[in-house]
Protein backbone atom coordinates (compact mmCIF):
# COMPACT_ATOMS: atom_id res chain seq x y z
CA UNK A 1 0.00 0.00 0.00
CA UNK A 2 1.26 3.53 -0.54
CA UNK A 3 2.23 5.57 2.34
CA UNK A 4 -0.13 8.67 3.14
CA UNK A 5 2.77 11.43 2.19
CA UNK A 6 3.37 9.25 -0.93
CA UNK A 7 0.20 9.91 -2.34
CA UNK A 8 -0.42 13.24 -0.92
CA UNK A 9 2.92 14.12 -3.00
CA UNK A 10 1.81 12.16 -6.26
CA UNK A 11 -1.49 14.33 -5.72
CA UNK A 12 0.38 17.32 -5.36
CA UNK A 13 3.22 17.16 -8.53
CA UNK A 14 0.10 16.25 -10.28
CA UNK A 15 -1.94 19.32 -9.61
CA UNK A 16 -4.45 20.67 -12.21
CA UNK A 17 -6.04 23.62 -11.57
CA UNK A 18 -9.50 24.68 -12.60
CA UNK A 19 -8.17 27.93 -15.03
CA UNK A 20 -6.87 25.06 -17.39
CA UNK A 21 -5.57 26.74 -20.85
CA UNK A 22 -7.43 24.37 -23.06
CA UNK A 23 -10.44 25.39 -24.87
CA UNK A 24 -13.72 24.64 -21.92
CA UNK A 25 -15.96 21.71 -22.73
CA UNK A 26 -18.75 20.72 -20.83
CA UNK A 27 -19.11 17.17 -19.49
CA UNK A 28 -21.64 14.89 -20.11
CA UNK A 29 -25.15 16.12 -18.54
CA UNK A 30 -24.44 14.30 -14.62
CA UNK A 31 -25.95 10.63 -14.75
CA UNK A 32 -28.20 9.40 -11.99
CA UNK A 33 -26.24 7.16 -10.09
CA UNK A 34 -27.53 3.62 -10.04
CA UNK A 35 -28.36 2.15 -6.53
CA UNK A 36 -25.66 0.21 -5.42
CA UNK A 37 -27.21 -3.57 -4.79
CA UNK A 38 -27.56 -3.85 -1.00
CA UNK A 39 -26.07 -7.65 -0.50
CA UNK A 40 -27.10 -7.89 3.44
CA UNK A 41 -24.44 -10.39 5.11
CA UNK A 42 -24.83 -10.63 8.98
CA UNK A 43 -21.16 -11.52 9.93
CA UNK A 44 -20.92 -12.46 13.05
CA UNK A 45 -17.87 -11.77 14.99
CA UNK A 46 -15.92 -14.23 16.89
CA UNK A 47 -15.48 -12.56 20.31
CA UNK A 48 -11.55 -12.65 21.25
CA UNK A 49 -10.99 -14.45 24.78
CA UNK A 50 -10.63 -12.52 27.88
CA UNK A 51 -11.67 -9.40 26.10
CA UNK A 52 -13.62 -6.90 27.13
CA UNK A 53 -14.07 -5.86 23.59
CA UNK A 54 -16.72 -6.76 21.45
CA UNK A 55 -18.95 -6.58 17.81
CA UNK A 56 -22.10 -7.70 17.91
CA UNK A 57 -24.49 -6.95 15.13
CA UNK A 58 -28.12 -6.30 14.66
CA UNK A 59 -31.20 -4.73 12.84
CA UNK A 60 -31.45 -1.24 12.55
CA UNK A 61 -34.48 -0.28 10.56
CA UNK A 62 -35.56 -0.19 6.98
CA UNK A 63 -35.36 2.71 4.47
CA UNK A 64 -37.43 4.43 2.86
CA UNK A 65 -36.42 1.98 -0.48
CA UNK A 66 -37.09 -0.42 1.94
CA UNK A 67 -33.54 -1.48 2.22
CA UNK A 68 -32.58 -2.71 5.26
CA UNK A 69 -30.02 -1.31 7.58
CA UNK A 70 -28.01 -3.16 10.21
CA UNK A 71 -26.62 -1.50 13.42
CA UNK A 72 -23.09 -2.78 14.65
CA UNK A 73 -22.14 -2.18 17.93
CA UNK A 74 -18.19 -1.69 18.81
CA UNK A 75 -17.69 -2.06 22.56
CA UNK A 76 -14.49 -0.81 22.95
CA UNK A 77 -12.17 -2.67 25.88
CA UNK A 78 -11.62 0.94 27.38
CA UNK A 79 -15.25 2.01 28.19
CA UNK A 80 -16.13 3.64 24.72
CA UNK A 81 -18.92 2.36 23.07
CA UNK A 82 -20.24 3.26 19.48
CA UNK A 83 -23.49 2.22 17.67
CA UNK A 84 -22.39 2.71 13.91
CA UNK A 85 -24.73 1.24 10.72
CA UNK A 86 -24.15 0.94 7.02
CA UNK A 87 -25.99 3.33 5.80
CA UNK A 88 -23.49 6.79 5.64
CA UNK A 89 -21.53 5.32 8.18
CA UNK A 90 -23.01 6.92 10.39
CA UNK A 91 -21.76 6.75 14.46
CA UNK A 92 -25.86 6.88 16.18
CA UNK A 93 -24.62 6.63 19.32
CA UNK A 94 -21.06 7.62 20.97
CA UNK A 95 -21.08 6.52 24.70
CA UNK A 96 -18.12 8.55 26.49
CA UNK A 97 -17.28 7.51 30.17
CA UNK A 98 -17.01 10.68 32.33
CA UNK A 99 -14.81 11.74 35.37
CA UNK A 100 -16.51 9.18 37.43
CA UNK A 101 -16.54 6.77 34.52
CA UNK A 102 -20.21 7.11 34.23
CA UNK A 103 -20.73 6.71 30.25
CA UNK A 104 -23.80 9.42 28.53
CA UNK A 105 -24.30 9.48 24.78
CA UNK A 106 -22.49 12.09 23.69
CA UNK A 107 -23.27 12.66 19.84
CA UNK A 108 -26.13 13.88 17.58
CA UNK A 109 -28.62 11.38 15.57
CA UNK A 110 -31.90 9.72 15.17
CA UNK A 111 -33.56 6.46 16.18
CA UNK A 112 -34.67 5.73 12.39
CA UNK A 113 -33.61 6.19 9.64
CA UNK A 114 -36.48 8.03 8.66
CA UNK A 115 -34.93 11.45 10.65
CA UNK A 116 -31.89 10.78 8.64
CA UNK A 117 -33.30 10.73 5.76
CA UNK A 118 -35.61 13.77 6.36
CA UNK A 119 -34.11 16.34 8.53
CA UNK A 120 -30.76 15.34 8.88
CA UNK A 121 -27.57 17.84 8.75
CA UNK A 122 -25.32 15.09 8.13
CA UNK A 123 -25.13 13.57 11.90
CA UNK A 124 -22.37 11.16 12.12
CA UNK A 125 -21.83 10.58 8.68
CA UNK A 126 -18.90 9.51 5.88
CA UNK A 127 -19.08 12.96 3.90
CA UNK A 128 -17.94 12.27 0.39
CA UNK A 129 -16.98 12.45 -2.76
CA UNK A 130 -15.98 16.19 -1.56
CA UNK A 131 -16.50 16.86 1.78
CA UNK A 132 -17.84 21.07 2.20
CA UNK A 133 -18.79 23.19 -0.63
CA UNK A 134 -17.42 23.92 -4.53
CA UNK A 135 -18.66 27.40 -5.37
CA UNK A 136 -21.71 27.26 -7.81
CA UNK A 137 -21.57 23.44 -8.20
CA UNK A 138 -18.49 24.42 -11.11
CA UNK A 139 -15.41 23.34 -10.97
CA UNK A 140 -13.07 22.75 -14.44
CA UNK A 141 -10.50 19.70 -14.76
CA UNK A 142 -8.20 19.57 -18.33
CA UNK A 143 -10.77 22.11 -19.91
CA UNK A 144 -13.85 20.42 -19.07
CA UNK A 145 -16.44 22.18 -17.07
CA UNK A 146 -18.47 19.56 -14.37
CA UNK A 147 -21.61 20.83 -13.13
CA UNK A 148 -23.07 19.31 -9.78
CA UNK A 149 -26.39 19.95 -9.20
CA UNK A 150 -26.20 22.69 -5.74
CA UNK A 151 -27.86 21.73 -3.01
CA UNK A 152 -27.32 24.24 -0.22
CA UNK A 153 -27.16 28.29 -0.81
CA UNK A 154 -25.94 30.01 2.37
CA UNK A 155 -26.63 33.71 1.78
CA UNK A 156 -28.78 33.28 -1.15
CA UNK A 157 -25.59 31.96 -3.14
CA UNK A 158 -25.83 28.41 -4.36
CA UNK A 159 -23.35 25.68 -3.86
CA UNK A 160 -22.62 22.51 -3.82
CA UNK A 161 -22.21 20.86 -0.18
CA UNK A 162 -20.88 17.69 1.26
CA UNK A 163 -21.11 15.80 -2.27
CA UNK A 164 -24.66 17.20 -3.50
CA UNK A 165 -27.78 15.77 -2.37
CA UNK A 166 -27.36 11.92 -2.53
CA UNK A 167 -23.56 11.77 -0.99
CA UNK A 168 -22.10 9.42 0.27
CA UNK A 169 -23.68 9.91 3.53
CA UNK A 170 -26.79 8.66 1.78
CA UNK A 171 -25.60 5.27 0.58
CA UNK A 172 -25.67 1.83 2.25
CA UNK A 173 -22.44 1.04 2.31
CA UNK A 174 -21.29 -2.74 2.59
CA UNK A 175 -19.76 -3.42 6.03
CA UNK A 176 -17.75 -5.92 7.55
CA UNK A 177 -17.15 -5.46 11.12
CA UNK A 178 -13.80 -7.26 12.58
CA UNK A 179 -12.19 -7.83 16.14
CA UNK A 180 -8.34 -8.73 17.01
CA UNK A 181 -7.91 -9.09 20.63
CA UNK A 182 -8.73 -5.88 22.38
CA UNK A 183 -9.44 -3.62 18.51
CA UNK A 184 -13.04 -3.84 17.09
CA UNK A 185 -14.20 -2.02 13.84
CA UNK A 186 -15.91 -2.03 10.60
CA UNK A 187 -15.04 -1.75 7.17
CA UNK A 188 -16.95 0.17 5.19
CA UNK A 189 -17.06 -0.31 1.04
CA UNK A 190 -18.67 1.27 -1.63
CA UNK A 191 -18.60 2.07 -5.20
CA UNK A 192 -19.50 5.28 -6.46
CA UNK A 193 -20.24 5.39 -10.02
CA UNK A 194 -18.67 7.73 -13.13
CA UNK A 195 -20.85 10.69 -13.03
CA UNK A 196 -22.33 10.09 -9.58
CA UNK A 197 -23.99 13.44 -8.06
CA UNK A 198 -22.29 14.98 -11.40
CA UNK A 199 -18.27 14.07 -10.86
CA UNK A 200 -16.28 12.85 -12.80
CA UNK A 201 -14.98 8.57 -12.62
CA UNK A 202 -15.90 5.80 -10.94
CA UNK A 203 -14.53 5.93 -7.51
CA UNK A 204 -14.20 2.40 -5.10
CA UNK A 205 -14.16 3.63 -1.37
CA UNK A 206 -12.92 1.93 1.86
CA UNK A 207 -13.21 3.59 5.28
CA UNK A 208 -12.34 2.39 8.22
CA UNK A 209 -13.60 2.78 11.67
CA UNK A 210 -11.27 1.18 14.61
CA UNK A 211 -11.77 1.71 18.05
CA UNK A 212 -9.06 0.73 20.04
CA UNK A 213 -8.62 -0.20 23.83
CA UNK A 214 -6.93 3.59 24.47
CA UNK A 215 -10.03 4.84 23.33
CA UNK A 216 -9.13 6.08 20.04
CA UNK A 217 -11.66 5.95 17.33
CA UNK A 218 -9.35 5.89 13.92
CA UNK A 219 -10.79 6.46 10.68
CA UNK A 220 -8.71 5.56 7.94
CA UNK A 221 -10.29 6.52 4.09
CA UNK A 222 -9.39 4.63 0.91
CA UNK A 223 -10.41 5.80 -2.70
CA UNK A 224 -9.67 5.10 -6.08
CA UNK A 225 -11.12 6.38 -8.80
CA UNK A 226 -10.45 5.70 -12.66
CA UNK A 227 -11.01 8.90 -14.19
CA UNK A 228 -9.15 12.63 -12.35
CA UNK A 229 -11.35 13.80 -10.21
CA UNK A 230 -11.80 15.82 -6.85
CA UNK A 231 -11.83 13.59 -3.64
CA UNK A 232 -12.02 15.15 -0.02
CA UNK A 233 -13.17 13.10 2.40
CA UNK A 234 -14.70 13.63 6.29
CA UNK A 235 -16.54 12.50 9.14
CA UNK A 236 -19.51 14.62 10.03
CA UNK A 237 -19.95 13.47 13.73
CA UNK A 238 -21.48 15.88 16.36
CA UNK A 239 -20.50 16.09 20.28
CA UNK A 240 -21.86 17.31 22.97
CA UNK A 241 -20.07 16.32 26.11
CA UNK A 242 -22.96 17.05 28.06
CA UNK A 243 -24.60 14.93 26.77
CA UNK A 244 -26.92 13.96 23.42
CA UNK A 245 -29.69 17.06 23.79
CA UNK A 246 -28.47 18.13 26.97
CA UNK A 247 -27.80 22.19 25.65
CA UNK A 248 -25.50 24.00 24.08
CA UNK A 249 -21.44 23.43 23.04
CA UNK A 250 -20.92 27.10 24.68
CA UNK A 251 -18.75 26.13 27.72
CA UNK A 252 -16.70 23.84 25.83
CA UNK A 253 -13.39 24.63 25.81
CA UNK A 254 -11.74 24.12 22.33
CA UNK A 255 -8.30 24.31 21.16
CA UNK A 256 -7.44 24.33 17.23
CA UNK A 257 -3.24 24.36 16.79
CA UNK A 258 -4.14 25.83 13.71
CA UNK A 259 -2.82 29.49 13.37
CA UNK A 260 -4.62 30.44 9.82
CA UNK A 261 -7.63 29.74 8.38
CA UNK A 262 -9.67 30.49 5.38
CA UNK A 263 -11.90 33.08 5.63
CA UNK A 264 -15.26 33.23 3.74
CA UNK A 265 -17.79 35.11 1.40
CA UNK A 266 -21.62 35.30 2.57
CA UNK A 267 -21.82 32.29 0.60
CA UNK A 268 -19.43 30.40 3.13
CA UNK A 269 -16.74 29.93 0.06
CA UNK A 270 -13.24 30.57 0.82
CA UNK A 271 -12.21 33.83 -0.70
CA UNK A 272 -8.66 32.13 -1.58
CA UNK A 273 -7.02 34.26 1.25
CA UNK A 274 -5.46 31.97 4.05
CA UNK A 275 -5.18 34.87 6.96
CA UNK A 276 -3.54 34.56 10.66
CA UNK A 277 -5.82 33.74 13.45
CA UNK A 278 -3.63 36.27 15.96
CA UNK A 279 -5.89 39.07 17.07
CA UNK A 280 -9.34 37.78 16.21
CA UNK A 281 -12.07 35.62 17.55
CA UNK A 282 -10.82 32.57 15.34
CA UNK A 283 -7.46 32.55 17.43
CA UNK A 284 -8.14 28.98 19.42
CA UNK A 285 -4.17 28.34 19.49
CA UNK A 286 -4.65 28.84 23.52
CA UNK A 287 -8.17 26.74 24.52
CA UNK A 288 -10.94 29.39 24.73
CA UNK A 289 -14.23 28.13 25.60
CA UNK A 290 -16.77 28.69 22.26
CA UNK A 291 -19.27 30.73 23.56
CA UNK A 292 -16.67 33.65 25.10
CA UNK A 293 -16.39 35.35 21.13
CA UNK A 294 -19.24 33.42 19.11
CA UNK A 295 -21.37 36.43 18.93
CA UNK A 296 -18.59 39.00 18.76
CA UNK A 297 -20.00 41.94 16.76
CA UNK A 298 -19.07 43.45 13.72
CA UNK A 299 -16.87 40.53 12.88
CA UNK A 300 -18.13 39.60 8.91
CA UNK A 301 -16.61 35.83 9.22
CA UNK A 302 -18.64 35.30 12.50
CA UNK A 303 -21.47 37.28 10.95
CA UNK A 304 -21.10 35.24 7.42
CA UNK A 305 -21.28 31.56 9.68
CA UNK A 306 -23.65 33.00 11.82
CA UNK A 307 -21.19 31.71 14.37
CA UNK A 308 -17.84 29.83 13.81
CA UNK A 309 -18.00 27.40 10.33
CA UNK A 310 -14.97 28.00 8.95
CA UNK A 311 -11.48 26.24 7.37
CA UNK A 312 -8.89 26.04 10.05
CA UNK A 313 -5.21 25.59 8.62
CA UNK A 314 -3.03 23.23 10.59
CA UNK A 315 0.55 25.41 11.75
CA UNK A 316 2.15 22.34 11.86
CA UNK A 317 0.61 19.66 9.41
CA UNK A 318 1.03 16.12 8.75
CA UNK A 319 4.62 14.64 7.75
CA UNK A 320 5.48 11.76 6.18
CA UNK A 321 2.55 10.33 6.85
CA UNK A 322 2.33 10.65 10.37
CA UNK A 323 -0.86 12.06 11.90
CA UNK A 324 -0.63 15.51 13.28
CA UNK A 325 -2.90 17.37 16.08
CA UNK A 326 -5.58 19.54 14.58
CA UNK A 327 -7.76 19.85 17.93
CA UNK A 328 -8.74 19.06 21.57
CA UNK A 329 -11.77 19.89 23.45
CA UNK A 330 -12.75 19.68 26.65
CA UNK A 331 -15.80 20.00 29.05
CA UNK A 332 -14.76 20.97 32.68
CA UNK A 333 -18.15 19.77 34.19
CA UNK A 334 -17.83 16.39 32.92
CA UNK A 335 -14.05 16.45 32.42
CA UNK A 336 -14.55 14.91 28.64
CA UNK A 337 -11.78 15.59 26.46
CA UNK A 338 -10.94 14.56 23.35
CA UNK A 339 -8.17 15.13 20.48
CA UNK A 340 -7.93 15.03 17.04
CA UNK A 341 -5.09 13.83 14.85
CA UNK A 342 -5.07 13.86 11.13
CA UNK A 343 -3.18 13.55 8.24
CA UNK A 344 -4.79 16.30 6.50
CA UNK A 345 -4.23 20.24 6.49
CA UNK A 346 -6.96 21.47 7.62
CA UNK A 347 -9.94 21.28 10.05
CA UNK A 348 -13.70 22.77 9.91
CA UNK A 349 -15.34 24.10 13.03
CA UNK A 350 -18.45 24.05 12.66
CA UNK A 351 -20.42 25.10 15.66
CA UNK A 352 -23.87 23.65 15.01
CA UNK A 353 -25.37 27.15 13.86
CA UNK A 354 -27.88 25.35 11.21
CA UNK A 355 -29.19 23.05 14.11
CA UNK A 356 -32.73 24.11 15.03
CA UNK A 357 -35.71 22.46 17.65
CA UNK A 358 -37.14 21.46 14.58
CA UNK A 359 -34.84 18.47 14.93
CA UNK A 360 -35.56 16.11 17.46
CA UNK A 361 -33.34 13.87 18.89
CA UNK A 362 -32.93 10.20 20.20
CA UNK A 363 -34.28 11.02 23.82
CA UNK A 364 -37.10 12.97 22.17
CA UNK A 365 -36.30 15.68 23.27
CA UNK A 366 -35.56 18.71 20.79
CA UNK A 367 -32.10 19.91 19.70
CA UNK A 368 -31.01 23.42 20.13
CA UNK A 369 -29.55 26.19 18.30
CA UNK A 370 -24.94 25.47 18.92
CA UNK A 371 -26.40 22.04 20.65
CA UNK A 372 -23.66 20.17 18.77
CA UNK A 373 -20.46 21.15 17.24
CA UNK A 374 -18.32 19.13 14.11
CA UNK A 375 -14.71 19.26 14.03
CA UNK A 376 -14.12 18.03 9.87
CA UNK A 377 -10.84 17.05 9.44
CA UNK A 378 -10.18 17.91 5.41
CA UNK A 379 -8.91 19.35 2.43
CA UNK A 380 -9.89 23.12 2.69
CA UNK A 381 -13.15 24.11 0.98
CA UNK A 382 -13.89 24.89 -2.56
CA UNK A 383 -9.97 23.45 -3.31
CA UNK A 384 -10.95 22.70 -7.16
CA UNK A 385 -11.74 26.28 -7.76
CA UNK A 386 -8.87 27.99 -5.44
CA UNK A 387 -5.35 27.69 -7.64
CA UNK A 388 -3.38 28.60 -3.84
CA UNK A 389 -4.89 25.57 -2.33
CA UNK A 390 -3.70 21.82 -1.74
CA UNK A 391 -5.04 20.22 -4.49
CA UNK A 392 -7.77 17.58 -4.14
CA UNK A 393 -7.62 16.36 -7.48
CA UNK A 394 -6.48 12.43 -7.62
CA UNK A 395 -5.35 10.51 -10.71
CA UNK A 396 -6.83 7.48 -12.31
CA UNK A 397 -5.69 4.62 -10.03
CA UNK A 398 -3.88 7.03 -7.65
CA UNK A 399 -4.69 5.76 -3.87
CA UNK A 400 -6.21 8.58 -2.01
CA UNK A 401 -5.61 7.92 1.34
CA UNK A 402 -5.85 9.97 4.77
CA UNK A 403 -6.34 8.59 8.29
CA UNK A 404 -7.93 10.81 11.29
CA UNK A 405 -8.02 9.71 14.98
CA UNK A 406 -10.49 11.22 17.60
CA UNK A 407 -8.57 10.25 20.82
CA UNK A 408 -11.18 9.95 24.00
CA UNK A 409 -10.63 10.70 27.45
CA UNK A 410 -10.98 12.33 31.03
CA UNK A 411 -9.17 15.28 32.62
C1 LIG B 1 -20.86 23.06 7.19
C2 LIG B 1 -22.07 23.88 7.54
C3 LIG B 1 -23.27 23.09 7.16
C4 LIG B 1 -23.24 21.78 7.88
C5 LIG B 1 -24.39 20.92 7.45
C6 LIG B 1 -20.91 21.79 7.95
O1 LIG B 1 -19.84 21.00 7.61
O2 LIG B 1 -19.69 23.74 7.47
O3 LIG B 1 -22.07 25.11 6.87
O4 LIG B 1 -24.44 23.77 7.40
O5 LIG B 1 -22.08 21.11 7.59
O6 LIG B 1 -25.07 20.49 8.49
Amino acid sequence: MKNIYGALCCGLALFTFGCATAPETEAPAPAEAPETPVVQEVQEVQPAPNSKASVTTKFFAKNKLGQTVMQYTLKGAGGVVMDVINYGGKVVRLYLPDKNGESKDCTLGFNDVAGYETVDPYFGSIIGRYGNRIANGLFVIDGVTYRLPTNNEPGGIPCCLHGGAAGWDTKIWNAQPFQNGDTVGVVFTTTSPDGDQGFPGKVEAKVTYTLTPENVWRIEYEAVPDKKTPINLTQHIYFNFNGEAEGTILDHELTLCCDKMTPVDAGLIPTGEITPVAGTPFDFTTPHKIGERVDTKGDKQLEYGNGYDHNFVLTNPSKNGELAQAAALYDEKSGRYMEVWTTEPGIQFYCGNFLTDKMVGKQGKAYQFRGGLALETQHYPDSPNQPNFPSTIVEPGQVYKTTTEYRFGTK
